[in-house]
Order: C-alpha cells, then structure tokens, then sequence
C-alpha cells in the first residue's frame, strides 16, 4: 500500500480538491482502493477506433486489374499506378494464374525491373508511414525471379541490400516504419545484375502515437530518445497465447503470427484468454497501438498453481545481431481476479525488464491494455534475443506471469540502412567491418556506451569528458555540472552549496566497478518507487546496498539528487550512511552500508521471523527515533524524512536501528516561512491528516508517521490493511479506538502477551496516541517522544530485573544502572548517556513509587 508518486501525480489533482474539506475526507479517502487514486481518468472504451491514412497509396505491381483484399482494401492495377513510376526499360509484367502455397492475390503479378526504376510519391501529411513490399518469386519462363538479385532503397534509407531468394519458392512481406518530412516519397528498386521485382507496395500513413519517441534501454537502464529519427523494419509480431491476426482484424493492417514456434519449451506456458470487447483501453494506450485480440490471449505460467512456481517462460526470437533493436511488449492482466494480485519479471536477454511488473497499478484495472518499448544496443544483443516473463520473488499475491504480445524492429544503423553497411549510394563506412559499424552506429546514439569497459575508475581520475558521456539523457543526474542551467534553474540559490561540496558526496564508483560488486545485479533485497536494492561487495568483502534508480519512474532523479544531497551531509549512528554513488552513464545509483537484518516491519510481521521481544522493539523504536531526531534538530535548518515507516527503519547485524530512506526528504522549516509545501509524498497509512489536509509539511508531519510506527510496533500489523473490516483497515484509526476504550490490550501482539511490562506498554501508548494528535501543535517533538520511550524501556529493564530477582531468588544488582538525580529532568536528547545505562527515568520511577 505504499505510494510514492512523482512528477504532478494523479493524487496530487484529487488531494487540491480535498484539501479545503473536512478532515473526515480524509479517512474516506484512505478507504477508497488504491487503484482509484492513481488513475485520474476513467479509462474510455475507445476500442472501436479508426483510423483514416491520409496518404494510402496501394499498387498489385503488375496485375492488369485491381485487386480487393478480404479485409476490403483496393490496390491500383498497374496501369492504374503508372503515375509514380518511371524508369528507363519496357514495362514487364509477369502473372500466374494460380500458385501453391500462395493466399494473397497479390503474389500472382509481379513487376520486373531490369534497370533502376523509381515509385515516387506525393505525401500528404508528413510523419510516419508503413511502407510494406510484398515478394513471390512466381514462374516464368523469360525470367528467373528466385534468383534475383537486388537492392530497394528510398531517398534516404536501404530497405534491401543484395536481396535475393536463392531460388527459393515462398511469399514475403517487408514492413518498415519510416518517418517521412518531405512532401516526395521515393522507393527505387536496383538489380544488381540481372533483374528486380516487386509484387505489391504500400505506402501508408501511420498515426504518430504509434511510435514514441523514447523508450527505456536497459544497459544501462536509462532512456532513450529520438525514436522519431529512426526507421524501422518489423522482424517479428506476435500474438502471444492467440491466433493469427489477419490486416481484417486491426486497424492498422498489421499481421500478427502466433507465438508457439518461438516458445523454449512449450509445457511452461498456458494460454489464457477473454472475450475480445473485455479488453478496455486506458489514457495513453490505443487500439492503434494493438487490436483487442493481441490483448484477449495470453500466455502465462503453466503449473502456476503449484506450491513454488520457479521458472521462466522463454521466447527464442532471431534477430540480425548487429542492428539495434526496438522490442515493444504488450500486457494485459486477463488473468487475475482482483487487483494488485499479480506481480511479475520480465527479462531480455537475461537482463531484468521489468521487476515486478503491476499491471494493475499501471493501468488501474484488469483487462486493460499497457505496452511497454525496449531499445537495445546491437553490441549488447544475443541471438536469438530471449524474452521472459516470470514470478516475482516479494510477490504477495499469486505468483504468476503474463505476456500478450511481443513486437520486435530493427533500427537502422548509422548508414541510414537497415540491411547490410552500406548506404543509399553504396558507400561503406570507411574500411567498417559489420559489427564495428553498428557499435558505432549506436555509440554516436547513447555517447554514453563509449569505453563502458574501461571506466574501473575512481573519483580521482574521472575521464575529463565525462559530462559529455552522459549528456544524452534529459534525466541525467548533473551533479558535478556546475554549469548546466537544468540545475540552476531547479535548486536556485542552493545550486553553489549543491555542486561546491562534490569532494563531500562521498566515493565515487564506476558503473562496472558496481556491476562487478553486485554480479551483474543478480540478487534484488529491496523494491521501491526509486528502484531495486542489491546486495553487493565492494573492497575485497565489506558487504553494501546498492540501490539502483529505475528511469522508468519518473521521480528518479528528484529523489536521487535529494537524497545524495542530504546524506553526503548527514552522519549518525542512527541513520543509515551513505557510502557513495554512481552516476555514470546517467545512471544513478546509491551505495549504502549493507543493514544485514532488514527492515523493522520483517521483525514484526509477515516474514516469519523470530518475534523481537518488548525490550528489543523499545530499542529499535528508540533508535529510529534518535535518527529522526537528528534530522529535525541535529542539523542547522532542520530535515524532514517525509517517509516515516517501519519498512525505512533498518537493522544491523546487532540489531540497531537506522533510519533509512531520504529519498523524499526536504528541508525542514526555514525561517520565512515555517513549513514547506511540496506535492504530496509519503506512504498511505503513515500520512499526517493535516498534512493532508493544508499540504504544508513540518517535522510533526514525521512524528504523526512515527506515531503509526509505535502502533505497528505494538500490534504487529500493518498500517493500513484493506482486507480487513472496514473499522480495522487504518491501523491509526482502530488502534487509537482501543486506546480510548482503555483496552488496548486487546490488539497487543499475542507474542508479546505476558512479556511486557504493562505500565512500559501504557507509556508506550500514550507516546504514540499523542503523536497522532490531529493537530501538529498538539503533538510532541521527536525529542519528547524519544524521552518517554527510553522511560518505557527504563520501565521494563525494572520489571524483567524484578522478574530475574524473584525467579533467581538473588539480590544481584538491578540490571538497569543505579538512578542519577541530576538526569532526571534532563530531556533525553541532551543526555549523552546510551539507553541501556540507565538513567532519569529509573529515578523518575522509583521516586514515584
Ligand atoms: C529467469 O530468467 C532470468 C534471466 O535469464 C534469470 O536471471 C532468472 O534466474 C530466471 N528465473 C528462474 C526462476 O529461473
Ligand atoms: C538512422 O538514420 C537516421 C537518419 O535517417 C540517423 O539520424 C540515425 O542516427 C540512424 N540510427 C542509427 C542507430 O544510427
């Protein structure tokens, strides 16, 4: 139930509207399922959509008469078309009446060209266009079409480079999606010694959404942009877990072939499937993109019902391995039954796509339609190119995976071609061999990739060109930049303080340096908004977590900037430190001191684990509050964490609590204006109503979370629960009706019944109940907070030494170390003493008694 919304999210639009009204809002709000939240607009059914081709030039080459296809599309005779064509020889029209094995009318004429020959066209609406030439070396007596050999270029793109069937008998189609600005289009047709043909031509406006321009990259995961300057050619269309898809069945005139042939081992996959007018459509998603049928089927993981389903479903797709590739995957969740149930990986190439996958997060229902574009840098390909999808491991839901449709298109390479090295008018890269030419292809694209290999360098000997290394990305982390305008314009007046500590940001790591120290990012021990956490070694051993920004999330680089920004200045024992990051090739990645025991929330519920006893949670609170403490008072302008929950306080090896997690901080009040007003962030559960409410963020807005945490602490539950009745769902809420009841002992964990102290546990809960105060003036600073859980712990250190006393039948000294008269009145964060010494409150106590 964790949200971190980045950017201007759909919640920030409802919370607006929320926030003049009453507090009472503000519960129902907490009540509505997520999913609501996060999708702003009810997805329309815009499945019937049509599109009309402002340009649509159809041509049967060679046929005497037109042609209408089954899916009621009319192509030019020849003679129809003699328009766009010019060329120096006769006109040769071959054609047969029949032929086996073929289905189109279209592969029953042909035109021959024994020299160049030229189609040129007139377009009418710049953008992009398919372009498909349908191929079939038919029988003829006066000319060998299986042996031709010939190249098909356009003004400025190789579709065919010394193309030839070899005396092959089959059909062909060529699709390319190519980006046309000029108002003359051309497609020249070149023998290369002998004769060209063609059977048909399409030239067809494509609507603009149908290819964006960026798409993610995954070595290293970044964005790309400029897809709009490529062309394409389709090498595979699958209609993953269905049927073939006929022109007749969408829109766009596409094929779609299914996938079967492809799968490694075919008993992994089931096919699932729904009637076609289920699959909905929601902003930004088009039927253009894909027809309904690609999202009805489905594969998803056989066996899946199985206790541990632990494998991949995998694809085996040929590709030419020295173009760059577009890999565009469909998604529709048709399998689930309710939403946030299923979460799965997606890999490509053995590398992870996508981790854990939430379809119904991304696109707010089942059924609903979301694709996702990969590029790949043709160094960096396999053949064939793996797809998989499989289980993820913190999945809580059912472990299972889905796949729809899966799209893969080569991209030209440098020479404007998309078959061979050579450009329109022959010329090779100067003395290129076929792979240096795509690298380099694709090293002038990503500047970034240059020398990846042999950057196992420090801080100090940065490569001087590094900036231009990573200029290509618009969500570059321009940390040492101190003179991109990107960064003045978005901190302003702190931009000096930001870029003259660099030598304070801690160490510096290579990107392979950190690939190496992870094993090429094999172990994920944490998921967030941000991205993953893996476990990884640096120095020979000293374990560390390495936390890896995912572009794919918008709020990337605000939070990594934030959070560098922050921790390089903080060092506490009670926050997590930061070791030092990574930023090049745009990536942005954290390095952290590895916290072997995990988040406080494993130890309390849901994992398993051993139940921390009263006295170990009072530690772990008092931990957490120390760190928190620091951030609000311990430096000069005050930090709030904004983020406070069980999952960002972690525990070391000896179980000492740190405070995890500034991704979302801000500073805290300056002296202007006494709060900060941001967009709304922090977890569902933990939000400060007020906060809520008038958007204005102090560091009671943390003590409200903390609140929540004692509560969890307590109860061990989580803070919001949506499976339960109704009244029990926000855990602040339920809690604190206990509370007031003065039953709290009701909704105590069952393992800590007997165990605690009760007056520890009362002070405990009316720390925590103040900290919920509805107003932030009400509640206390962490401080005090601080102060009466160390009074609790005093409280039960008295009582389990009585207990010892009483079962030993000794008169050993208390454990808890003999009171001091002069603390008692000292707050706790001027005390210097640690919290197992002993100290006021013990005083406190036994005066009281
Ligand atoms: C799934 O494939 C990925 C990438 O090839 C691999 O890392 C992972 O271990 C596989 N998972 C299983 C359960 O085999
Ligand atoms: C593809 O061709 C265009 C020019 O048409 C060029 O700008 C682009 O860089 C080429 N793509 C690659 C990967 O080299």
């Amino acid at each position: 139930m964790e949200i971190i919304p980045g950017g201007p999210p759909p919640l920030m639009i409802k919370l607006n509207l929320f926030s003049s009204m009453a507090p009472a809002f503000f519960l129902i709000l907490l009540l509505l399922p997520l999913n609501l939240l996060l999708v702003s607009a009810t997805p329309a059914n815009n499945a019937l959509v049509v599109f009309s081709p402002q340009d649509n030039y159809l041509i049967d080459c060679g046929s005497s008469t037109a042609t209408t296809l089954p899916d009621g599309r009319t192509f030019l005779s020849d003679s129809d078309a003699a328009k766009f064509y010019s060329s120096n020889n006769e006109d040769i029209l071959v054609n047969v009446p029949s032929a086996e094995n073929v289905t189109s009318p279209l592969f029953l004429s042909a035109k021959v060209f024994t020299s160049e020959s030229t189609y040129s066209f007139h377009i009418a609406r710049v953008g992009w266009h398919w372009i498909r030439l349908h191929f079939y070396p038919l029988d003829n007596k006066d000319h060998n079409l299986a042996a031709a050999r010939f190249s098909v270029v356009t003004d400025t793109i190789v579709l065919l480079h010394d193309f030839t069937f070899n005396s092959e008998k089959s059909t062909l189609i060529r699709e390319y999606i190519i980006n046309l600005d000029t108002e003359r289009f051309s497609i020249k047709f070149r023998p290369k010694d002998g004769i060209a043909f063609v059977n048909a031509i399409e030239v067809v406006s494509a609507p603009d959404i149908l290819i964006p321009d960026t798409a993610s990259t995954l070595f290293p995961i970044s964005e790309f942009s400029g897809l709009s300057e490529q062309s394409f050619q389709t090498v595979y269309r699958l209609n993953v877990g269905g049927p073939l898809i006929t022109p007749q069945n969408d829109t766009l005139d596409r094929t779609w072939v299914p996938d079967t042939e492809f799968l490694e081992t075919k008993e992994m996959a089931n096919t699932v499937n729904v009637a076609t007018n289920v699959i909905k459509y929601p902003q930004g998603e088009s039927p253009l993109i894909a027809p309904q049928y690609v999202y009805a089927t489905a594969v998803v993981m056989a066996n899946a019902n199985m206790a541990n389903p632990n494998f991949n479903v995998t694809w085996n797709l040929n590709v030419d391995t020295s173009f760059d590739v577009l890999v565009r995957l469909h998604f529709a969740d048709i399998l689930s039954k309710a939403l946030n149930d299923l979460y799965f990986n997606v890999y490509i190439n053995g590398r992870v796509a996508i981790s854990g996958l939430d379809l119904s997060t991304v696109t707010g229902d089942l059924a609903s339609a979301y694709y996702k574009d990969f590029v790949f840098n043709a160094s960096m390909a396999m053949n064939p190119m793996k797809i998989q999808i499989g289980p993820f491991d913190q999945s809580t839901g059912q472990k299972n995976a889905i796949i729809n449709g899966i799209e893969v298109f080569k991209i030209n390479n440098s020479m404007g071609s998309l078959d061979g090295e050579f450009d329109v008018n022959g010329r090779s890269m100067n003395g290129g061999s076929k792979g240096t030419v795509a690298a380099v292809g694709f090293a002038m694209m990503f500047g970034a990739f240059v020398g990846l290999g042999a950057m196992a360098v420090k801080w100090q000997k940065r490569p001087h060109d590094w900036q231009k290394r990573n200029s290509f990305s618009s969500w570059l982390l321009p940390l040492h930049a101190g003179d991109t305008s990107f960064m003045a314009s978005k901190y302003g007046s702190r931009k000096s303080q930001f870029f003259s500590s660099t030598n304070g940001l801690g160490r510096w790591f290579s990107f392979a340096e950190l690939s190496d120290a992870t094993k090429n990012w094999e172990t994920v021990i944490g998921v967030g908004g941000f991205g993953n956490v893996y476990i990884g070694a640096i120095d020979e051993g000293t374990q560390v977590a390495v936390k890896r920004g995912n572009p794919q999330s918008e709020q990337g680089i605000n939070e990594f900037q934030t959070e560098i920004q922050m921790l390089s200045k903080l060092r506490h024992r009670h926050l997590v430190s930061l070791i030092g990051y990574c930023d090049e090739n745009s990536e942005m990645i954290l390095v952290y001191e590895f916290m072997s025991k995990g988040p406080l929330r494993d130890h309390l519920y849901g994992k398993n684990l051993p139940p921390l006893s009263w006295k170990q949670r009072l530690e772990c609170c008092i931990g957490a509050a120390r760190g928190l403490h620091y951030l609000h008072t311990g430096t000069q302008q005050g930090i709030i964490h904004r983020d406070v929950k069980t999952t960002n306080i972690l525990l070391d090896d000896n179980l000492v609590a740190k405070m995890a997690d500034f991704g979302l901080s801000k500073d805290g009040p300056t002296t202007d204006n006494n709060y900060v007003s941001t967009a709304v962030k922090g977890s569902f559960g933990y939000l400060d109503p007020e906060y809520f409410r008038k958007q204005q963020l102090t560091d009671k807005s943390d003590v409200y979370s903390f609140g929540v945490v004692m509560l969890e602490v307590i109860c061990a539950r989580p803070a919001l629960n949506p499976q339960l009745p109704r009244e029990q769902v926000n855990l602040a809420e339920w809690a604190m009706q206990w509370k007031r009841k003065g039953m709290l002992e009701k909704i105590v964990d069952p393992n800590l019944q007997g165990n605690v102290n009760p007056e520890s546990m009362k002070k405990f809960a009316e720390a925590a109940e103040k900290c919920l105060e509805e107003y932030g003036v009400d509640r206390p600073t962490m401080g005090d907070v601080l102060w009466n859980m160390e009074y609790a712990l005093q409280l039960q250190d008295q009582s389990s030494s009585k207990e010892d006393d009483e079962n030993k039948e000794t008169s050993a000294p208390a454990a808890a170390a003999p009171p001091t008269a002069e603390g008692a009145t000292k707050p706790a964060e001027t005390q210097a003493v640690d919290e197992h010494s002993g100290s006021a409150v013990f005083n406190q106590l036994t005066d009281g008694r």
